[in-house]
C-alpha cells in the first residue's frame, strides 16, 4: 500500500526504463488495435440510443433529504462519510455488525432536521441484507444512494493462507456489495438521481504481493462496477467507483490474517474524514472513478504506462525480504 519503501531498491533505471519503454511500446501498439475496435463498439451503442452516464460531468447531486444506505458505518471511511453525509441534511441509514457502535453514532449525529437510521447487520447475510433495505424503504420511503463501503483485509502471502481466508474476503469484500446492489436496483429505480457508490482500493486497479486475496476481491468489485455502468444506464442509476490508498482505519487492526513482512504503517495513511470528504465530492460531481491519496495516484499511474517497471520493483521488493528465510 505505501510506495515509498519500494523506491528504496529500485532496479538500475537505465535498463528497467529499457525494457519497460519497449513493453509499453509493445502494449501501445496492442491498445492502438484495441481501440479501434472500441471506437466501432462505442458508436454502436451510441447508434443503439444507450447513453454512458460515467461520461456526465455536469451533473451536481445535492445530498440535502437525499436518502443515503452506507455500509461498514460503525468505523473508519463508512463512519466519517455518515457523519459528513448527515451534516450535509442527507437522511441516514447507516449499517455494520456493532451495534453499540451504530447506536453511539447515530445518537452523536441526532440534531433537529437530521435523520439517522441504525440498522445492524451483517453484510454477509441475505436475509440481514433484506432486513436492512425493507427497513429503508420502509422508514424513507426509498433511496438515493447506496455505499458500499464495508470491507476487510488480509495481509500474508497466499501459500500460506487458506481456502477460508480467501472465501471470507471475497465474501465481505464482493458477494456481499454485489448481492446487496442487486437488492438496492429496484428501490433506486424510483430514487432522486440515484447513484451505487463502491469503495473499492488501488489494490482493485493494482495487484500487490501479500495483499493477494485482497486485490482479487477489489478487482472484482471493479470488474462489477465497470460492467454494471452501462447496465444501470438503462435505469437512470449512476455507478461510481472510489479507490483509495492507505488510510488511517482499523482495516489494519481487523484484518484476516496479518503475516507480511513489509512493515504498513496505516497510521500515515490518509485522515478517513479526507477519505469521506473526497467522496462526497465525487457523489456530487458525479466522478465515474476516483483515485484517492498520493501513493495511489502515483503507482497507478506509473503502472498505467509501465506496468514492467512496477513489476520489476515488487519483484526485487519481495526478493529482499525473503533473502534471508
Ligand atoms: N484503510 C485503508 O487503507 C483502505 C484503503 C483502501 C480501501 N479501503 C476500503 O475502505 C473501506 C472501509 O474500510 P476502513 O478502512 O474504513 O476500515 P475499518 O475501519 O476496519 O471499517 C470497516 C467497516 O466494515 C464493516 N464490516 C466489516 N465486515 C463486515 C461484515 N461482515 N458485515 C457488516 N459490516 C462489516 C466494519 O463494521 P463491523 O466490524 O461493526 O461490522 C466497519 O464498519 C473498505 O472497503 C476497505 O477495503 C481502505
Amino acid at each position: 500500500m505505501q510506495v515509498a519503501p519500494f523506491g528504496a531498491s529500485l532496479p538500475p533505471i537505465s535498463e528497467a526504463m529499457d525494457n519497460a519503454v519497449h513493453e509499453s511500446w509493445e502494449s501501445a501498439q496492442k491498445n492502438w488495435r484495441g481501440s479501434v475496435g472500441l471506437v466501432k463498439l462505442l458508436s454502436l451503442v451510441n447508434e443503439s440510443g444507450t447513453h454512458l452516464h460515467g461520461t456526465r460531468t455536469t451533473m451536481s447531486r445535492d445530498l440535502q433529504h437525499r436518502r443515503l444506505l452506507i455500509t461498514g458505518a460503525s468505523s473508519g471511511i463508512g463512519r466519517a462519510l455518515a457523519e459528513q453525509a448527515s451534516r450535509l441534511g442527507a437522511r441516514l441509514a447507516i449499517t455494520a455488525r456493532s451495534q453499540d457502535k451504530l447506536e453511539a453514532l447515530a445518537h452523536d449525529l441526532s440534531a433537529p432536521g437530521t435523520e439517522v437510521l441504525a440498522i445492524p447487520g451483517d453484510v454477509t447475510s441475505d436475509a440481514d441484507r433484506q432486513r436492512t433495505v425493507e427497513t429503508v424503504v420502509d422508514q424513507f420511503g426509498g433511496l438515493d444512494v447506496l455505499v458500499n463501503a464495508a470491507g476487510v483485509a488480509s495481509f500474508g502471502h497466499f501459500a500460506d493462507s487458506t481456502e477460508a481466508v480467501v472465501r471470507q474476503i471475497m465474501e465481505v469484500n464482493f458477494f456481499a456489495p454485489a448481492e446487496l446492489i442487486r437488492r438496492c436496483i429496484p428501490v433506486l429505480t424510483n430514487g432522486v438521481q440515484p447513484a451505487i457508490v463502491n469503495v473499492a482500493s488501488m489494490c482493485g486497479r493494482r495487484g500487490l504481493p501479500a495483499w493477494t486475496e485482497y486485490s482479487a476481491s477489489k478487482f472484482a468489485l471493479c470488474g462489477l462496477t465497470e460492467a454494471l455502468r452501462g447496465e444501470m444506464a438503462r435505469f437512470d442509476i449512476d455507478v461510481l467507483l472510489i479507490l483509495p490508498g492507505l488510510t488511517r482505519t482499523d482495516l489494519g487492526r481487523n484484518m484476516l490474517r496479518n503475516e507480511g513482512r513489509m512493515k504498513i504503517d496505516f497510521a500515515a495513511g490518509m485522515p478517513p474524514e479526507d477519505v469521506a470528504r473526497s467522496i462526497i465530492a465525487s457523489i456530487q460531481k458525479n466522478r465515474t472513478e476516483t483515485v484517492l491519496g498520493r501513493d495511489a495516484r502515483w503507482i497507478l499511474r506509473v503502472n498505467k504506462f509501465f506496468p514492467g517497471l512496477v513489476n520489476r520493483l515488487l519483484v526485487r521488493k519481495v526478493g529482499q525480504l525473503y533473502a534471508h528465510s
